[in-house]
């Protein structure tokens, strides 16, 4: 089905516009549901924690049977559905990236590879002493980086914060930013316009009450005109993408995150609006189709014992594809009762539930006239633990 669809942009366009790595949301099965709505969208895996890489890869060499214990969150689908597709790792040591890295492109052709330096969970950066802690530590930064493209043999990008704690005057940013760039000659960083606190906030707290600061962002824009940066942080609308645009018109690509989990079939116009290509153009019964049958497909490929979580998983990502539109709590609502009957496929509950909507959403092209503003009062996005 993937096959037919519109082709992809040039590689140069494509961190245009990116959807955000989300752990536990932006799996391979999220990213195949992306796929039936843009083609040319850059899509990031969930962040993998390269320890769990490095000492599967480890096991693996004594026990042939250890291919079952790659994580879960580096599984991919092909090459063709994936591409372009950033692997995010997260990490502190660079002997442990780079294997990792190796270890992750020998199993798929990632497109790039990202750091994560901005994930203020305790998990990550309190105890583990990576994510958001290393923006304290741009030599290490570089080397990790110089780590991850040795290994992974691909080019390697990080993501960040504005800053972090106490160390966030914009000149503390700058001097990150060059010292990565200069040292490990990273070119593309992703910039999440806020800073992280470390203490006394939660990952979701630190991803709204920290204040959004984008003039950072514009600003290393200017100041390192031969680095490029994608902004990210509380975009919400297309409107909202131009705007930043307009501001700044050598910006490489804007990243959204949580509004795409909101509302995921608001973005099937970004091929016509972002690369100026054309949209895949599937309606939302189409979209519902192709995403059953793929996961009617995953589930008999599972192993019986994995199945009624990977439903749920299944499940859940197309909890909001109506989001907005009237009758779409019903929707969601029969998603719910029909889950709890374990004897009737994922294809077969997207179906029947898909009916509570009016003729005109399910058949509505992306672009057309009538796309109802969206409502995302109702969402029901549980679970945001990293960030
Ligand atoms: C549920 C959830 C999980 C996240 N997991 C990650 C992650 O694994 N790695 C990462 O760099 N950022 C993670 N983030 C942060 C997003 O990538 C993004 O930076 C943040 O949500 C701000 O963008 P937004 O305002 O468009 O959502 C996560 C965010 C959410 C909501």
């Amino acid at each position: 089905m993937l096959g037919r669809l519109a082709p992809r942009a040039a590689a140069g366009d494509m961190h245009r516009f990116s959807v955000a790595p989300m752990m536990d949301y932006t799996d391979k099965h999220f990213r195949f549901l992306m796929r039936l709505l843009t083609r040319n969208a850059t899509l990031y895996t969930e962040m993998v924690a390269a320890n769990a890489l490095y000492y599967t890869n480890r096991h693996a060499a004594a026990d042939a049977t250890a291919d079952s214990m790659i994580p879960r969150s580096l599984a991919t689908n092909a090459e063709s559905i994936e591409s372009p597709c950033v692997l995010q790792l997260g990490g502190s040591d660079p002997d442990v990236l780079a294997e990792a890295s190796r270890m992750a492109s020998t199993y798929h052709p990632f497109t790039e590879m990202n750091l994560n330096c901005g994930c203020p969970s305790e998990r990550v950066a309190g105890k583990g002493a990576f994510g958001a802690a290393l923006m304290r530590e741009p030599a290490l930064v570089a080397e990790l980086c110089k780590a991850m493209r040795q290994g992974g043999g691909r080019p390697t990008t990080v993501k960040c914060r504005i800053g972090v704690d106490d160390h966030d005057s914009f000149e503390e940013l700058q001097r990150f930013i060059a010292t990565v760039a200069e040292r490990a000659h990273v070119s593309h960083f992703i910039i999440h316009s806020r800073k992280a606190i470390l203490s006394g906030l939660s990952p979701e707290q630190n991803r709204k009450i920290p204040p959004l600061i984008y003039e950072y962002v514009y600003r290393l824009v200017e100041g390192f005109p031969g680095l490029r940066f994608t902004l990210n942080g509380g975009v919400l609308t297309y409107e909202d993408i131009d705007t930043h645009f307009e501001r700044c018109p050598t910006l490489t690509g804007v990243m959204v995150g949580r509004a795409v989990l909101d509302r995921p079939f608001y973005w099937s116009e970004v091929d016509s609006r972002l690369h100026g290509r054309d949209n895949p153009g599937l309606n939302r019964r189409e979209v519902l189709a192709a995403y059953g049958s793929y996961c009617d497909a995953e589930m008999e490929r599972t192993d019986p014992s994995r199945q009624r979580s990977l439903r749920n998983l299944l499940l859940k990502h197309a909890l909001n594809l109506f989001a907005g539109e009237p009758m779409s709590r019903k929707y969601k609502q029969r998603v719910e009762a029909l889950r709890q009957r374990g004897d009737v496929s994922v294809s077969a509950i997207l179906s029947e539930a898909g009916e509570q909507l009016h003729e005109g959403v399910l058949e509505r092209r992306p672009g057309s006239e009538g796309q109802v503003a969206a409502d995302c009062s109702d969402s029901v996005l549980i679970g945001r633990e990293m960030g």
